[in-house]
């Protein structure tokens, strides 16, 4: 891949200014000005190699072909209709993902918390049609499900509660991956379970084997509903469509993200039949289903679905799992979670944004979603070769810090 560049601000060495930004988190100086497969330039003509992918967003790497085509077609078609009208690629896109995931309605919005915001609501009006009112969620401790009130209160992310009081009410949580306390929590009030298959922003938190098995079969046993949040997981991340298919499981209602729009900005919720109780005006918003965002999404799916695609995410996440723990190794970090191409990387000690920083230094671009672990979410087309350069980085990065 070539190394020239061209930025679209002359070079200078100076940070950007950010004064008149919200501050809503600490950003390196870099100034990223251009993006192609796994790839991205800074102002300065710098490449990294991008193992960060927009947080599991960008699955097909930067700029893919297939997008902007998606995105160039459909603008010159029809930008937007409103969600009043009917659009071809609303209704294509639910079509197909829905006979592609064994759900049967499809609402789409724009970010995953809108997505899980919607799956709060559908199960609330679930339990008022069916459950004599009950509204109660139980979710885990450590999930992360979003930034919306109710999202943030659904979350177990640790300080999360304190924050915006006060906390909208109707959750409780349980620790992630022990089915008998999910179990024990549930009572006539109770509505639904709602879990990550793996927690993500939690650190790449695998549930023991057998896991998603068993909420699927208490929950039916109990009447209540399972809501899988896959917005990280899902789309191709885990190595199949949705990462509940690893565990032959068939939630009553999922929700998807990140990945769906391959880089724009594409949400949805997925619901059985049974479940799918919005009434017209229940649910909605100014871009819900937008043409642009959903054409990407077909055609987003369309290349997941591609003979051989997601065989291809399982043989790369097999070689990263591999690399990891041969690199991890030599410096006290023995310890790699994930599957598919979603992977983290445990630490010998809380150094991991040190590690992200010196990384950044090597061209390399990567996550630390908690203290003492990296996180690993290249395009889902990632090539052995980057691999391997990721890891020769990673190598130098980790030697920087903790050979120090
Ligand atoms: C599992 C999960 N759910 C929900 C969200 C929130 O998605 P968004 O940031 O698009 O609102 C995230 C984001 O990281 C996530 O990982």
């Amino acid at each position: 891949m070539s190394t020239t560049h061209n930025p679209t601000t002359p070079a200078d060495h100076s940070p950007p200014d950010s004064s008149a930004l919200v501050p809503i988190t600490v950003r390196p100086t870099p100034l990223m000005v251009r993006g192609a497969g796994s790839w991205l330039w800074d102002a300065e003509g710098k490449r990294y190699l991008d193992f960060v992918q927009g947080w599991a967003v960008n699955c097909l790497g930067h700029c893919p072909q297939i997008v902007q085509r998606a995105l160039a077609e459909q603008a010159a078609t029809l930008l937007n209709a409103s969600p009043a009208y009917h659009t071809l690629p609303q209704l294509r896109l639910a079509r197909e993902l829905t006979a592609h995931t064994g759900f049967d309605q499809a609402f789409f919005c724009s970010s995953g918390a809108e997505a899980n915001e919607a799956a709060i609501k559908l199960a609330r009006k679930w339990g008022q049609l069916q459950r004599n009112g009950a509204s109660e969620i139980i979710t885990t401790h450590g999930s992360f499900h979003g930034r919306t009130l109710a999202t943030m209160a659904a979350s177990g992310k640790p300080g999360f509660d304190a924050l915006f009081p006060p906390a909208v009410p109707g959750f409780v949580k349980v620790p992630f991956g022990d089915a008998a306390a999910v179990e024990r929590a549930i009572h006539a009030g109770t509505v639904a379970v709602m879990v990550e298959p793996i927690q993500g922003e939690a650190g790449v938190v695998v549930p023991p084997p057998g896991y998603l098995q068993a909420l699927r079969a208490l929950t039916q046993a109990h009447g209540v509903l399972l809501i899988l949040d896959e917005v990280q997981t899902g789309m191709g991340r885990s190595g199949r469509l949705l990462a509940a298919e690893h565990a032959g499981v068939l939630a009553d209602i999922c929700t998807l993200g990140k990945g769906i729009g391959g880089g724009v900005p594409l949400a949805a919720l997925l619901a059985r039949k049974q479940v799918s109780c919005f009434a017209p005006g229940d649910q909605g918003g100014t871009f819900a289903g937008h043409p642009l965002t959903t054409a990407v999404g077909l055609a987003v799916l369309r290349a997941l679905l591609a003979p051989g695609f997601l065989q291809q995410v399982c043989n790369a996440g097999e070689q990263l799992r591999e690399g990891l723990l041969r690199v991890g190794n030599a410096y006290g970090a023995t310890e790699v979670r994930g599957q598919g191409l979603l992977w983290a990387l445990s630490l010998p000690s809380p150094c991991a944004r040190a590690v992200v920083d010196a990384a950044l230094q090597h061209g390399l671009l990567l996550n630390a979603p908690q203290p003492a672990t990296l996180r690993f979410m290249p395009a889902l087309d990632v090539s052995a070769q980057e691999i391997e350069q990721m890891l020769e980085r990673l190598g130098r990065a980790l030697s920087d810090v903790l050979a120090a």
